[in-house]
């Protein structure tokens, strides 16, 4: 998993676990990327490796690429029989190119985005195909705003304005790849409200996971009241029938080189 301006130090073990539903709901976007045997592929920030397998059994032959090591140790152990190698989204190279490249809950994460698309482009085909899915304007709006309000409210204004995430509009987005030469044959944005996995600290467990940054410097005590706030400022919006919801919001855009 990707990003450009502020790391996170995943454990792969937890995102597994816990967070399994970021590539569960990827799976659908394979069967909109209709990977052929033959196809080289590649699967950008891939995680652990799930969608990975899931695109490979089509029998196309996919790279898996991610800039966590530690995502990318879990994702050999699992499907060794697959390539998977540490690269960033906005500096990746291969000398053979692809006909495909494929993107699932990733690119929120790439602040740089021009150069992800420029690398993108580079690395495929003439008239290969981008597959992308990600968060888009909007996206976990309501937890994002919980969170900076308790930030600030904790004298944390600083924390609360690090850009973690890019969450573009469809147009900006569509914008941004037609700059660089794609041609944009399908775009989406939509509501994909999400069940977090625990049902006592769906809120809190998801801001650990992929909010941590914001929480460089504040001390472990400060941080779990910060937490509680969230989840408490969140329970009439994003919790119903004794289940924690995340407002997730999705683009999704197919572009041709
Ligand atoms: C997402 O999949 O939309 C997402 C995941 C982690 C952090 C921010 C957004």
């Amino acid at each position: 998993m990707e990003t450009a301006t502020v790391h996170t130090n995943w454990n792969a073990h937890l995102y597994d676990d816990k967070h399994s539903f970021v590539f569960k709901y990827g799976e659908d976007l394979v069967d909109v990327l209709k990977p052929e045997a033959g196809e080289r592929i590649l699967d950008l920030g891939c995680g652990t490796g799930y969608l990975t397998s899931i695109i490979a059994a089509s029998g196309a032959t996919v790279v898996g690429i991610d800039n966590s090591l530690e995502m990318i140790t879990k994702a050999k152990e699992q499907y060794p029989a697959l390539e998977f190698k540490v690269q960033s989204a906005t500096e990746f190279y291969f000398d053979e190119h692809f006909d495909a490249i494929f993107s699932n809950a990733v690119l929120h994460w790439v602040t740089k985005k021009e150069m992800a698309i420029d690398c993108m482009y580079r690395n495929l085909k003439r008239s290969g195909r981008l597959v992308l899915e990600f968060g888009g304007k909007l996206n976990v709006d309501k937890i994002v705003t919980a969170l900076k309000n308790s930030l600030i409210m904790h004298g944390f204004a600083e924390n609360a304005a690090i850009p973690l995430w890019y969450f573009p509009s469809l147009s900006e987005y569509t914008g941004l790849l037609e700059k660089r030469g794609f041609s944009v044959t399908y775009g989406a944005h939509f509501n994909r409200e999400t069940k977090l996995n625990d049902i006592d600290n769906g809120v809190k467990d998801w801001v650990k996971m992929f909010g941590s940054a914001f929480f460089k410097g504040i001390d472990d005590a400060v941080v779990s009241e910060i937490l509680e706030e969230v989840q408490q400022a969140l329970v009439t919006t994003n919790y119903r029938n004794g289940e924690w919801y995340a407002d997730y919001k999705r683009l999704r855009v197919i572009a041709i080189k």
